[in-house]
């Protein structure tokens, strides 16, 4: 069942109060969060995408307000450096951050530090950056400063920012390229001197934008998160901290909080008990530090012959497994020991023609498509939209 308008309200007012004053990411407000980067460009596109709330009467309403009422209180955006106008680009997200700030949502701002995708298969630097290491850091730190006064001036808090998206292979490629899986013929990205330099001006950009602007002083600040996927993989997270932190560059004070992704498509063994694994051994090796999961979905519908294994096969595949795959992921965040699992965000819930949001899965979405009136799209929200209520 669908949350009342009033009930919406009162979560909103809930997530101000527990948002301020102090936000470095030691307060114990708990994200529960969805990644809506795409939506402006659904909406304003050809495919001007309407979303209809099937717990109200089939109301046309937009995807993030039926998200709300389902117990949202933060919207994930990621943000590219000079991309084909229009795709992620600061505009793009400033007004899509001003919009999600107004409706009373905690805003996480994902620098991917390129013009098109970072992930760890693509994590080129932008084209236009220089191409030696101590140009491209100094590049990167005023990049950061600049970028986050962009948000300060328009006047969106951001609660958190994370330096890079899934940087397991490093990012800012070739320069900041890092792997702790060697293959004889790319020894070069064993070492994490790039990537730790890198990183290290993105965190003094940081710093910089904290000490010039007017709005922050130092109890306020957005908490600067770094962001690892596998975050089932205890051993990979142990092994590349290590690396990274050897390098002198890079030490834990440079980040506040720890991201991590989690899918069920990619291996089977991203399963619940390694990722409780993998947050224990933050937990335990970075005391105090909050924990995420930053990115995660599940299917509505996976089948035919490219359908990947998934990693809990116990849950059902269809709109109550994603609520309970979110439901299993959330208490296990909660339960960290020490109490440092702070939040919890699902990938891109409303993105109606790229539903497979990457997996080899058709659909992993909250919201069925309806294309009758092609190149219209029509969502229609599954129960999964309410996965945040009444959660454990
Ligand atoms: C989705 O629609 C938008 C807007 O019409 C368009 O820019 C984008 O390329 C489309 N994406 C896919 C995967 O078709
Ligand atoms: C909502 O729309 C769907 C799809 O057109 C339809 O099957 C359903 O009966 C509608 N529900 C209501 C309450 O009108
Ligand atoms: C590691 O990379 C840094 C930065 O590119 C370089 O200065 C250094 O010489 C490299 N170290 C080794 C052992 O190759
Ligand atoms: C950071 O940006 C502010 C505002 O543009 C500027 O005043 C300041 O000089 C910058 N800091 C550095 C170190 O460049
Ligand atoms: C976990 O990570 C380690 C270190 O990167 C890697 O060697 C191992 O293959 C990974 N485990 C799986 C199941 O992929
Ligand atoms: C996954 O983990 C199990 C042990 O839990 C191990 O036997 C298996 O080899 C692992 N799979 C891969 C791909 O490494
Ligand atoms: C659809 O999502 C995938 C997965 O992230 C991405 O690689 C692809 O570029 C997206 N398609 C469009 C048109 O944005």
């Amino acid at each position: 069942m669908h949350s009342t308008h009033l009930l919406g309200v009162a979560t909103w007012l809930v997530g101000l109060a527990a948002t301020t004053p102090t936000n470095d990411g030691h307060d114990a407000f708990f994200y529960k969060g969805h990644d809506l980067s795409s939506l402006k460009m659904l909406e304003d596109g050809d495919s001007k995408a309407v979303f209809v709330d099937t717990a109200r009467n089939n109301a046309t309403r937009r995807a993030d307000e039926i998200l709300a009422d389902g117990g949202m209180n933060g919207v994930r955006l990621r943000l590219w450096v000079d991309p084909i106008p229009g795709q992620y680009d600061l505009s793009y997200v400033l007004a899509l951050a001003s919009r999600f700030h107004r409706a009373g949502q905690a805003i996480y701002l994902n620098y991917h530090f390129s013009d098109t995708w970072a992930d760890p298969q693509h994590n080129n630097a932008p084209a236009a950056w220089p191409t030696t290491l101590e140009p491209l850091a100094g590049t990167l730190r005023a990049y950061v400063n600049d970028t986050l006064h962009a948000f300060d001036t328009a006047g969106i808090p951001l609660a958190l920012v994370s330096l890079g998206n899934e940087i397991r292979h490093g990012m800012l490629w070739p320069l900041g390229q890092a792997d702790v899986d060697i293959e004889p013929a790319a020894a070069r990205v064993a070492n994490f001197t790039g990537l730790a330099t890198l990183y290290a001006a993105a965190r003094r950009g940081f710093d910089d934008f904290v000490s010039t602007s007017s709005n922050i002083d130092h109890r306020q600040r957005p908490a600067v998160m770094l962001h690892m996927d596998n975050g089932w993989n205890a051993t990979l997270q142990e092994r590349w901290f290590g690396a990274l932190t050897a390098t002198g560059l890079v030490t834990p004070a440079d980040w506040d909080v720890l991201g991590f992704s989690f899918y069920p498509f990619y291996g089977t063994n991203a399963t619940f008990e390694n990722l409780a694994k993998t947050l224990d051994w933050a937990a335990r090796s970075f005391p105090g530090t909050p924990l995420h999961v930053v990115e995660t979905d599940w299917p509505a519908r996976c089948d035919g012959e490219d359908a990947p294994a998934l990693s809990e096969p116990s849950i059902e595949i269809g709109a109550a497994g994603q609520t309970a795959w979110v439901r299993r992921v959330e208490a296990i965040v909660r339960g960290v020991v020490g109490g440092v699992g702070r939040g919890i965000w699902y990938w891109e819930p409303a993105w109606l023609n790229n539903t497979s949001l990457g997996s080899a899965c058709q659909d992993a979405v909250l919201f069925d498509q309806d294309w009758s009136q092609y190149p219209r799209v029509t969502g229609y929200s599954r129960s999964s939209v309410d996965m945040f209520l009444d959660s454990v």
